[in-house]
């Protein structure tokens, strides 16, 4: 049921979702490009996140902080001295490796590493270091590895200016974040720039699990109805104590089933109090009373796992069917990358291309995202856009020229309604609510 990586890697070429970054130049490991298609569903998904888990949400307050962090920052959040992962030698070939990685040597292609390499380990520092202005005021930098730091430098500064004065309540943020990984793989899903949807829950201490468990139902649920097979292809792992990062109190992971396994896509974490008051010890800055008894509670998404997964889910091939060209990409019509396009029937009829063109443009301003297609047979059409997951098609012939109606082809059931204008944009604009 899970297609297979170098499937989807190749989908997502040949389609236009995501290639290998600067593949002219041999690529940049761990660095992708969203290429257009990709680029509208991610950024269609990060809007949908947005507004459930900011705007819709009571109490959460959306900011934006800079990728470029202070050394201190870190320092005082653990992070320079914590935040790594353990690294051996390939025993094949020499290349650098995560001990705790299952899977090949992507150097040599060696299944595994010498049993006891991992006793070896060392850990291997996943911050990337940069420097920030000229001559003698040059300063080192660390880019974010989690846009959370933010959110906590800055707190005070939200706290006070919105009056914030009881809990709970929430900040949140969407952007990026670097880490420098040992063995980048995987496709979108262990790359070194990604990027990250965060919410950090101030609650009272007596109802933090509640709170964490709310959290985690809620990202859940979001996640079970984008996708269509969300009982095989999802599922939640608690942490044990022995492998929390150095800022969690508790965690649990939303899973989801890779083409190379089961691996983590949200995780929702107990931090406690370690930002707050590490950062209150660094600065000297006294912490609002209101946060004396707070813990934060910690949904976070990484949006290129989510986008991967998204495609790994939407990838089915339609029944009785051999024919590649047949590929389907069942994409929730809310986030596909194309909502509708727009094709005349009779390419060459200057007429219908004219008033095609007339109604792609005025649906576009309705709903978005409307194409036009006028190139190879209508069938060939059809088949383009289930391939990239186009969920709705509107046939433009010669009775829509007299009546302005047109034949609406729904991708998943490849049925089609004679449909008016109205009736059009109200089926179009139900289904990406
Ligand atoms: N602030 C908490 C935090 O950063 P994390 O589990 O390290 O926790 C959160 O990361 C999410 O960020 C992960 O669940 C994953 O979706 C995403 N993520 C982390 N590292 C990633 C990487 N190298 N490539 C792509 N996504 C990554």
């Amino acid at each position: 049921q899970v297609p297979k990586l170098d499937e989807v890697v190749k989908m997502c070429r040949d389609k236009g979702f995501a290639a290998a970054s600067a593949g002219g130049y041999g690529g940049a490991r761990g660095c992708y490009d969203y290429l257009p298609l990709g680029a509208e569903l991610k950024r269609k998904v990060q809007q949908r996140w947005w507004r459930e888990f900011v705007e819709k949400r009571m109490g959460v307050h959306g900011v934006e902080t800079p990728i470029l962090t202070l050394p201190r920052v870190l320092e005082a959040a653990g992070h320079v001295e914590h935040f790594g992962d353990p690294l051996i030698s390939c025993a094949g070939c020499g290349a650098p490796l995560r001990a705790d990685a299952g899977g090949a040597c992507t150097g040599c292609g060696k299944k595994k590493q010498p049993a006891g390499a991992s006793d070896a380990a060392t850990m291997f520092n996943l911050l990337f270091e940069t420097a920030a202005g000229a001559g003698e005021a040059k300063r080192s930098m660390y880019l974010r590895p989690e846009t959370a730091q933010g959110m906590f430098t800055s707190l005070n500064e939200t706290v006070r200016a919105l009056r914030i004065a009881q809990l709970p309540f929430g900040v949140a943020s969407m952007g990026k974040a670097f880490r420098n990984e040992i063995s980048p793989r995987e496709f979108l899903f262990r790359v070194r720039e990604f990027e990250q949807g965060e919410v950090e829950w101030f609650v009272a201490r007596d109802e933090a699990d509640a709170a964490f468990h709310e959290w985690l139902n809620f990202s859940h649920q979001w996640l079970v109805r984008l996708l269509n097979h969300p009982h095989q292809l999802l599922r939640v792992e608690h942490h044990d104590a022995g492998s929390l990062a150095h800022y969690a109190r508790a965690t649990a992971d939303i899973e989801f089933k890779y083409p190379f396994g089961w691996g983590e896509l949200w995780g929702v974490a107990d931090r406690g109090q370690h930002d707050v008051q590490a950062h209150a010890a660094a600065t000297g800055d006294k912490v609002p009373a209101l946060l004396d008894d707070a813990v934060v509670i910690e949904p976070s998404v990484g949006f290129d796992r989510l986008v991967f997964a998204l495609l790994v889910d939407a990838m089915a091939v339609r029944e009785g069917s051999d024919d590649a060209e047949r590929s389907v990409l069942r994409l929730d019509p809310a986030i596909a990358p194309v909502t509708a396009t727009v094709l005349p029937l009779v390419a060459k009829d200057e007429e219908l291309v004219k008033h095609a063109k007339v109604l792609a443009t005025g649906l576009s301003t309705v709903i978005g995202s409307v194409s036009y297609e006028a190139s190879g047979s209508v069938g060939k059409r059809y088949r383009r856009a289930d391939s990239i997951g186009v969920p709705f098609c509107v046939t433009v012939d010669a009775q829509s020229l007299n009546d302005q109606t047109y034949t609406l082809r729904f991708r998943d059931t490849m049925l089609q309604e004679r449909v008016d204008v109205n009736d059009l944009v109200a089926r179009i604009s139900e289904a990406t609510r």
